[in-house]
């Protein structure tokens, strides 16, 4: 079989943490290219993976040594680079969220549907273990029917980069929603069919990060903090979704006044119940007669970021006749809701659609 020849564009923490070692232990596919506009990492992981390397994502569009790519740069640039790619005929893996906004989301999709290429998101939790054992008892109606669902990632004080990247409106596209909120939304989604959604209402709070100098923390992620940097994101959320599925109330902060972390999803079905620790395992919550039963579920993890490229690698070569789970098709839902639970929150309304 020949091999997939691979670039990365963006060397920064997802690539090395997940795309670049997983593309590596395959034999299936060769590391080609790696391009970051900070040189330096390019060029560390060219030397790392044998690779050659670029600053400039544009040298790379019409290259034959070139068959699909990984997008792991920040979100502002997701829309250009995947359509740039796609345009010059090579399949994309895109971090999540798709883009900046839904209307950038859009245009990718355009883009897939008019080159005919693979156009995947990178919404891993389509390809975590304990989430498609979930998928499965939901639809083989073990839990009778799910008419609510509810998503809480709220954390103490965990805003990443303060003033950075992470909570510039204009780089990443939002706050607490965008950034952990789309994982959440999408395995909601993805675990009960992709239901169409129908209306939301959303509050999107921009309250314990804006005094940059003041915030107190522990410590921080992408951090530290940049004292005349921006933030102009939410850092706390709050939203109610009306699907042709069930309803979904979602609850996230980096950042609230809480004294805890908490991150799980739970699905209520009128025969039984389901909490997901987020990253980790679950219980079902049932009865048995007049009892109430707790069952306790233990299963071999994979590797989600592993199971994600190769279902990326299958679908390129492929070549179209396969759709993944992750294909942008599926993905935009939760672009289309995260831009409802914004405009929601901007208008003081619900948004019907
Ligand atoms: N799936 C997940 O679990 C997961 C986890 C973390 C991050 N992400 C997503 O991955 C993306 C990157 O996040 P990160 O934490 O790795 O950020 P990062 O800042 O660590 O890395 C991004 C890299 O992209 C480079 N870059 C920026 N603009 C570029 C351009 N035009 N061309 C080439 N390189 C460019 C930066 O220099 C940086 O090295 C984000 O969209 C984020 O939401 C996904």
């Amino acid at each position: 079989m020949e091999k997939l020849k691979i670039a990365v564009i963006g060397c920064g923490t997802i690539a090395n943490a997940a795309h670049i070692p997983a593309y590596a232990k395959r034999d299936d596919c060769e590391l080609a290219w790696f391009c970051d506009i900070i040189g330096e990492r390019a060029k560390t992981a060219a030397e790392a993976h044998g690779g050659k390397w670029t600053t400039d994502y544009k040298e790379l569009l019409n290259r034959s040594d070139i068959d699909a790519v990984s997008v792991c740069t920040p979100n502002n640039v997701h829309a250009p680079i995947s359509i740039g790619f796609l345009k010059a005929g090579k399949d994309v893996l895109c971090e999540k969220p798709a883009a900046l906004n839904y209307a950038q989301a859009l245009e990718m999709q355009k883009a897939k549907n008019e080159t005919g290429r693979v156009l995947n998101i990178g919404v891993c939790n389509r390809f975590n273990t304990a989430v498609n054992i979930i998928e499965g008892l939901i639809n083989s109606g073990s839990l009778g029917e799910i008419y609510h669902v509810y998503a809480s990632f709220r954390s103490h004080r965990s805003i990443p980069g303060l003033g950075g990247a992470f909570t510039t409106k204009e780089i990443a596209g939002g706050g607490a929603l965008i950034d952990w909120g789309v994982h959440f939304i999408d395995l909601v989604m993805y675990c009960c069919g992709d239901p169409e959604p129908k209306t939301v209402s959303g509050e999107a709070f921009c309250k314990l990060g804006k005094n940059i100098k003041g915030y107190a923390y522990k410590n921080m992620w992408a951090g530290p903090p940049l004292l005349d940097g921006v933030y102009d994101v939410e850092d706390s959320v709050s939203a109610l979704v009306r699907t042709a599925g069930p309803v979904i109330t979602i609850h996230g902060a980096w950042a609230q006044n809480i004294g805890v972390d908490e991150m799980l999803v739970d699905f209520m079905g009128d025969k039984g119940g389901i909490r997901l620790q987020y990253g980790a395992g679950f219980k079902i919550y049932s009865t048995t007669g007049e009892a109430l039963a707790t069952t306790e579920i233990d299963f071999n993890p994979d590797n989600q970021y592993e199971e994600e490229i190769d279902d990326f690698l299958r679908t390129s070569r492929a070549k179209g006749t396969v759709k993944s789970r992750a294909d942008i098709d599926n993905a935009i839902i939760t672009s289309k809701i995260i831009q409802a639970v914004y405009d929601s929150s901007d208008a003081k309304r619900e948004i019907v659609f």
